[in-house]
């Protein structure tokens, strides 16, 4: 039974921590309560807010529409031949328990996504990624319902249009579409993606030998490193990276370089560009680790701001507006916001 209530906090549902207050606010538990509720007579009269874990969220001020939250849970295998399972889940589930239970069941191809904070209906709006897997490297398809009609469409990959934390749903179909299912395609003998970052470091730390490697290996060697680097949101709010990591021309990485020789630079294949870690850039403009009462750049990870408790959304973006002047001005590079600004 759908359930819609008023002037509900919406700290406990944004990993920042931040308070601020939703005028309406909609549990969605089943596609039944979304078709419910996009009838209601007054539904079409408020502004809405699709949330799923907030973990990728600022919330500048309070909500004056509605907020609805989608929280359809259910993972089922749906079909499997020889080499692939298929398994569906609601976009309310949460994305690390999906990727445990793949895990768990031997289902392979998520297991370098592991602890990313979420849901797995927000999942595809961006594109989720880390450590060298994209969430459209598994993608089969999702379900969405539009907005104004109510009808349920399926997406293919393709008509997702996947990029670097990007999708159609974030550009011509922006505020269009609800998803309320996503199919994942797995694989029944795994490709293990071990050459990112510091996995291969910790897995020999954990004394995995190529013999004993398994997609669990993996996954517990994912959950080590960001426990080492990122901040746990229940102890220090913040939204994962604030920004994306841009991408520059060739041209303009090299001339960078002359001037500083260690600055790190992934080209990108098929195009002239480079694409920078922005932690890095953050991170030589002098902001690791900064606070300014309690929004703050975090100590161990420069793409990530913080919020140690009080700080309101003003505080956090405005830290964000400085972030990005001081690195346009350093670097002559514009970095943008990963994190939806509302
Ligand atoms: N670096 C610094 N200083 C810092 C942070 C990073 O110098 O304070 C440099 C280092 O050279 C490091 C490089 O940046 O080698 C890359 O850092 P890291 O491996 O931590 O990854 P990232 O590029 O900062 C991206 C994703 C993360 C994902 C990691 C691992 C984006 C915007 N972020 O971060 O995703 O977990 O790679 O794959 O692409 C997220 O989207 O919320 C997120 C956490």
């Amino acid at each position: 039974m759908l359930n819609v209530q008023s002037n509900v906090s919406l700290k406990p549902y944004n990993t920042f921590g931040i308070q601020a207050t939703a005028r309406y606010w909609a549990d969605v538990q089943t596609p039944n309560d979304l078709q419910t509720l996009l009838q209601l007579a007054d539904y079409n009269q408020v502004a809405k807010l699709i949330l799923g874990g907030g973990s990728n969220l600022l919330l500048t001020g309070n909500v004056e529409g509605m907020v609805i939250r989608m929280n359809i849970q259910g993972i089922e295998l749906v079909r499997e031949n020889d080499t692939h399972w298929w398994v569906k889940a609601g976009a309310g589930v949460n994305w690390h328990a999906f990727v445990i239970y793949c895990v768990k069941h031997g289902y392979a191809g998520v297991e370098n996504l592991s602890l990313i904070p979420g849901t797995v209906g927000a999942a595809p709006m961006q594109n989720i990624g880390a450590y060298g897997v994209e969430i459209e490297q598994v993608f089969e398809s999702l379900e969405a319902v539009n907005r104004q009609t109510g009808e349920v469409r399926t997406f293919t990959r393709e008509e997702c249009k996947f990029g670097y934390r990007e999708s159609v749903f974030k550009h011509e179909l922006k505020d269009q579409y609800i998803i309320t299912s996503v199919t994942f395609q797995l694989d029944k003998s795994p490709t293990f993606h071990t050459s990112y970052g510091a996995i291969r470091e910790t897995l020999d730390q954990m004394g995995v030998t190529p013999d004993t490697l398994s997609i669990k290996a993996v996954s517990d060697a994912v959950v080590q490193i960001r426990r080492s680097k990122l901040p746990d949101p229940a102890q220090i709010g913040n939204a994962g990276s604030f920004f994306k990591n841009p991408e520059i021309s060739r041209e303009h990485y090299d001339q960078l370089l002359s001037q500083f020789p260690d600055m790190p630079g992934y080209p990108l294949a098929d195009t002239d560009q480079v694409k920078v870690p922005a932690g890095w850039l953050i991170e030589h403009c002098g902001w690791k680790g900064y606070r300014r009462g309690d929004a703050g750049v975090h100590a161990k990870q420069a793409l990530v701001l913080v919020n140690y408790g009080g700080a309101v959304g003003q505080e956090i973006l405005n830290l964000a507006y400085e972030v990005r002047q001081s690195v346009g001005e350093r670097f002559g590079i514009t970095i943008n916001p990963e994190v939806n600004i509302v």
